[in-house]
């Protein structure tokens, strides 16, 4: 079942989490000059159109990326983060994970999208082509985690992977923990980004998943770091209170640069809006 379409949430306040601390990864990995693979297991239409009938069907990016407008922040990470929105608010859109990648490769850089929905998939081209960047990227037309698993270790190893599933269905939380181990079997060092929905008793039996599969890959023998946004009580909400990204092999002392970059983001996002960031295991 494939029924999940992003551009009904794009530049919600979950995508303003994951792709902050994505570009933060990203940040880290421009360091050093050595080149990177990035892995991005459920990728999506690439751009988002704000006009269009989706966003303003449940204009929840009027929480998220509209709330950013005109803001200029202190945070390196969050600048680059607004000079990447800037060319595509100009033109009512907001770039989904797939494009934010394309601008901060380099030309030794390698970037593998995975889209399994048709439509998606051909959108995802369709945005790629338009917008080129440096580097070399690869759309693929498969199931995310069977391709990300088969491109392990990928050359160069050095790198990240992005996990980013719709969680339609509750067995997608069993399935993100099976793939991340058969990850880290063959790509031990990676640094993955899991992207997770924080979600009231509203959302029935999906409700405590996401706590559940992060204690599950606290356990694994890797450091576990985890940052969330809540933007609403959950006692009060429709489902989606907030969301997190657990980072499993976090560069080091990027906890401190997610918590200051994650601390200005929420003032920027209304008294109602909170962060934390928290290891959830410390291998070193
Ligand atoms: C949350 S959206 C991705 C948003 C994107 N990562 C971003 O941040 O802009 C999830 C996407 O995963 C796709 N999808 C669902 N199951 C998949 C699978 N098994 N493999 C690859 N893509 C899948 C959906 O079609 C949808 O486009």
């Amino acid at each position: 079942m494939l029924s999940y379409l992003h551009g009904y949430h794009a530049g919600n306040h979950a995508d303003l989490i994951k792709h902050a601390v994505w570009l933060a990864v990203l940040d880290r990995l421009h360091q050093k000059a050595k080149p990177f693979t990035l892995i991005d297991t459920h990728a999506g239409a690439g751009c988002y159109p704000l006009t269009g009938e989706q966003a303003q069907k449940t204009q929840e990016y009027k929480s998220g990326v509209a709330l950013l407008q005109g803001w200029q922040p202190v945070h390196p990470v969050l600048q680059r983060y607004l000079q990447v929105l800037k060319g595509f608010s100009e033109r009512h859109q907001y770039p989904g994970s797939p494009l934010i990648s394309v601008s901060q490769l380099r030309d030794a850089d390698h970037l593998h999208l995975m889209e399994l929905h048709p439509g998606e998939h051909e959108r995802l081209r369709t945005a790629i082509k338009q917008n080129r960047g440096n580097g070399h990227t690869h759309v693929h037309h498969r199931d995310g985690f069977e391709g990300a698993i088969s491109l392990c270790p990928p050359k160069p190893n050095r790198g990240a992977i992005l996990i980013d599933p719709p969680y339609e269905q509750r067995k997608e939380y069993d399935a993100v923990i099976t793939a991340v181990k058969q990850l880290l079997k063959r790509w031990p060092q990676a640094q993955i980004v899991l992207w997770y929905p924080l979600l009231s008793q509203r959302a029935g039996d999906k409700a405590g998943q996401s706590e559940a599969m992060c204690e599950t890959l606290a356990a694994l023998q890797h450091s576990v770091l985890q940052a969330e946004l809540r933007v609403d009580d959950p006692a009060n909400d429709a489902g989606m209170y907030g969301s997190g990204v657990c980072l499993i092999n976090p560069a080091w002392q990027i906890d401190a640069v997610i918590d200051d970059m994650l601390n200005e983001l929420t003032a920027q996002l209304g008294a109602a809006a909170q962060s934390s960031v928290t290891w959830l295991n410390k291998t070193d």
